[in-house]
């Protein structure tokens, strides 16, 4: 049995999870969100088709929760996510040009404003590379090749300065040619004056494939002056024990808590009963809520 809950050791970096209003009326889904988190991310509430379904028509009512659920709690929340490739409405897919653009200024500006003061960061932009490291096929680089990233950082920036702003993928947890293309692009924004403050590091991973140098490839991009945040944690068991799936976590912990300028952890997720990850077991808690050894190394890391 665990003495203590992940956030009673969480001094140094947040420990969150992503969250989903629809399970909170489930009691022991949000008695252990509660007891165990200081940080939550709605898992697709934030997205555009969510907060957007059509032109103008804004939707924050399951948002709303998650950040009331939050706040009740002493939650740090993360925004997820303003401009990405995926979940966008059709009826912003159809448009193109100068009213694409205006759209997503003004989709920007009103949810960074509706939720101003209350989101800790907000993920600006997400996805927008391919593994090859050029960038990513999507409505907003076929509109406007790469001047919608710095735009996005801007409007979201006027809309709250108080935000930190973050760009967020996948795959670039180590050194390669993704994460060294989004380095370049940080170093570039940086230079440039753009308001980015900070890159997320999704790691959505499987036992025994852990990056060894994880923390060295955090400390490259905290050394350009900004933060860095692990935001989509979760480790498959890849047929795997579930002892070496808490070593797994541990280690990841560890990777963060060992650079300064990791701000935090957030796991996509923590129970398997409702985990984006249906084919494998995922979460440091199985699908009746029973702790798995994940968390008391997670625990014991933090
Ligand atoms: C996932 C959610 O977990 C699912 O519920 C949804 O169906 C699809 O999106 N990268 C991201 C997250 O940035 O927003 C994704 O979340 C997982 C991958």
């Amino acid at each position: 049995s665990i003495a203590a809950h992940f956030k009673d050791h969480a001094n140094k970096i947040y420990i969150g999870s992503a969250l989903a209003p629809d399970h909170l009326s489930d009691s022991q889904y949000s008695s252990i969100a509660a007891a165990e988190f200081n940080s939550l991310t709605p898992e697709n509430e934030m997205k555009w088709d969510a907060v957007e379904p059509s032109q103008g028509n804004y939707n924050y009512g399951p948002a709303d929760q998650l950040v009331q659920f939050g706040q009740q709690n002493g939650m740090k929340i993360r925004g997820h996510t303003l401009v990405w490739h995926s979940q966008v409405p059709s009826w912003v897919s159809g448009l193109s040009g100068d009213t694409l653009h205006q759209t997503m200024i003004s989709h920007i500006t009103n949810v960074v404003t509706h939720f101003k003061g209350s989101i800790y960061a907000w993920d600006v932009v997400n996805e927008i590379f391919n593994e090859d490291g050029s960038y990513r096929s999507s409505l907003w680089y076929n509109n406007f090749q790469t001047s919608f990233v710095a735009d996005a950082f801007q409007a979201a920036a006027a809309a709250d300065p108080s935000a930190k702003l973050y760009i967020n993928d996948y795959n670039v947890e180590y050194t390669n040619a993704k994460s060294n293309a989004l380095y370049n692009l940080v170093k570039e924004l940086k230079s440039q004056g753009v308001p980015i403050h900070g890159v997320g590091f999704q790691s959505h991973l499987a036992v025994g494939q852990i990056p060894s140098d994880f923390a060295t490839n955090l400390a490259r991009f905290t050394a350009l002056g900004v933060d860095v945040a692990i935001t989509e944690l979760d480790i498959k068991q890849n047929g795997q024990s579930q002892d070496a799936q808490a070593a797994a976590y541990s280690e990841v912990i560890k990777d963060c808590l060992s650079v300064n300028g990791c701000v935090g952890v957030t796991i996509w997720g923590f129970t398997d009963k409702y985990s984006w990850i249906s084919s494998d077991t995922a979460c440091p808690w199985d699908s009746n809520y029973q702790a798995k050894p994940a968390v008391a190394a997670i625990e014991a890391a933090l």
